[in-house]
């Protein structure tokens, strides 16, 4: 058998990690979610999802994927637990989910960078985001992105992801602080900041119920949690990395783009108007900060900067959805990474066409993924390893880190309860959501 690739360094595998963490997630959906529950309120919450729930979590991702060596399937019988290998199963499902909707709302990004430079939504930005977001456009456009997509992944785990992500995430970054700059500049400035900024906890303590689900969906989605991308990923990584330490660094510098995209967009929305229209759904955001663009002077130009950010963050992303099942199939059945890619990448997007039909449809894979797949995907994994595997996952979490018996210790009681006690009380209210959003025709 071919031998397995391997990150060339350990910042090659920390650049590929935050390009699958940093994506649509983190500067579309992130600012609409603020927007939708209450601005800072919902910002502290999702804060200590990120660092609370997220980061042990990803652990436990990292720690299954590094002592397993294998595809986020073939890995749990590398371990000895082959009869847990549904667990790994439940996320490659995910991606394939995630990946078929993902990339129709990558498409409405490359629209929206045509849209910037031609200032086709300059005038009306509702009757645009509706030429863009659904009919031949929609299709034509999720077709590029996927090509784009299998085209780097098809590359291989060096030269495709591992170049990619080097150069995106840095220019990411950098266009980002740019914006942010310029963001301060605006009218609205102040009045956005203030709305980001200044919890109110009494919308926390009146709302926990409906803050929750979605900050934690948030807070899974935007690590890459719970689609066995950091189990695939961590696999590719050498024994004497600090499994905490690239994770702290994966998961801080994720948290710095979503704050900063935040940065951009409130100041942005208010400069024009206010927050509450961004936050109604899937589209909303799309015309509401296009709408902004078209308003300011200059708006076209920066628009561009602000979509070209957008698509460079979901492409990232998009290749670890694709890289997830690729492995599986490539290492499992013995067919050629191209041929996988390119054969998967298209199956893929035929699963996503009819959420080029509609937003109701898009957004039902959406709550799928973020409300059931998810949670539920996390739960077992954080049972797996706290409960099944758990002599091996705290010896490899201390392995090639200089963090104590005690860190090791708390992490893995902290794995054991309050992880699956968390994401039991979000399964609940969310498939609350869900079975409500079923009976009353919120989605179909
Ligand atoms: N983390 C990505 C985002 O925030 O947009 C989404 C994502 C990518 C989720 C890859 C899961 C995944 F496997």
């Amino acid at each position: 058998m071919a031998q397995r690739e391997t990150w060339t360094s350990r910042i090659g595998f920390i650049f590929a990690a935050v390009g699958s963490a940093v994506g649509l997630g983190n500067i579309w959906s992130f600012p609409f979610q603020t927007a939708a529950n209450g601005g800072a309120a919902f910002l502290v919450v999702y804060l200590l999802a990120v660092f609370l729930i997220g980061f042990p979590t990803m652990m436990v991702e990292f720690v299954i994927g590094r002592r397993g060596e294998q595809n986020p399937v073939a890995a749990f019988g590398k371990l000895g637990y082959g009869n847990w290998s549904f667990a790994g199963g439940l996320g490659v499902l995910s991606t394939l989910v995630t990946l078929s909707f993902y990339s129709v709302v990558g498409g409405w990004v490359l629209s929206y960078i045509v849209g910037s430079a031609t200032g086709a939504y300059f005038g009306d930005a509702g009757a645009y985001f509706g030429s863009v977001a659904s009919g031949p456009t929609a299709i034509a456009a999720h077709g590029i992105f996927m090509l784009v997509t299998i085209g780097i992944v098809a590359s291989g785990v060096t030269d495709g992801i591992e170049r990619a992500t080097k150069f995106m995430i840095p220019a990411i970054l950098v266009l980002l602080v740019a914006l942010g700059a310029w963001a301060t500049t605006l009218d609205g400035a102040s009045a956005g900041y203030s709305y980001y900024l200044s919890p109110d906890f009494s919308v926390i303590a009146n709302n926990f119920g409906s803050i929750v689900p979605p900050a934690m969906g948030q807070a899974f989605f935007t690590l890459s949690l719970g689609f066995s991308v950091m189990i695939a990923y961590s696999s590719y990584l050498g024994r004497d990395d600090s499994l905490p330490a690239d994770g702290g660094a994966i998961v801080v510098v994720n948290t710095m783009v979503a704050l900063l995209a935040g940065f951009v967009v409130f100041p942005l929305l208010f400069a024009t108007g206010g927050a509450e229209g961004a936050g109604g759904g899937a589209g909303t955001a799309f015309i509401a900060i296009a709408g902004a663009f078209g308003q300011l002077p200059a708006g076209g130009a920066i628009g561009f900067v602000f979509f070209a950010v957008l698509l460079f963050a979901a492409l990232s992303s998009s290749i670890s959805l694709l890289e997830v099942p690729v492995s599986y199939v490539t290492e499992n059945y013995g067919y050629s990474r191209s041929t996988t890619a390119v054969a998967m990448g298209l199956g893929i997007a035929l699963i996503g066409v009819p959420a080029t039909f509609g937003t109701s449809w898009l957004g039902f894979y959406n709550d799928v993924v973020f409300k059931l797949l998810l949670p539920i995907s996390v739960f077992l994994l954080a049972v797996f390893v706290g409960w099944v595997a758990d002599t091996e996952a705290v010896d490899e979490l201390g392995r090639g880190s200089t963090i104590g018996e005690s860190f090791t210790t708390a992490w893995l009681w902290w794995v054991r309860v309050v992880v699956p006690l968390a994401v039991v009380v979000t399964l609940y209210l969310g498939i609350d959501a869900l079975y409500t959003g079923l009976t009353n025709g919120a989605y179909f």
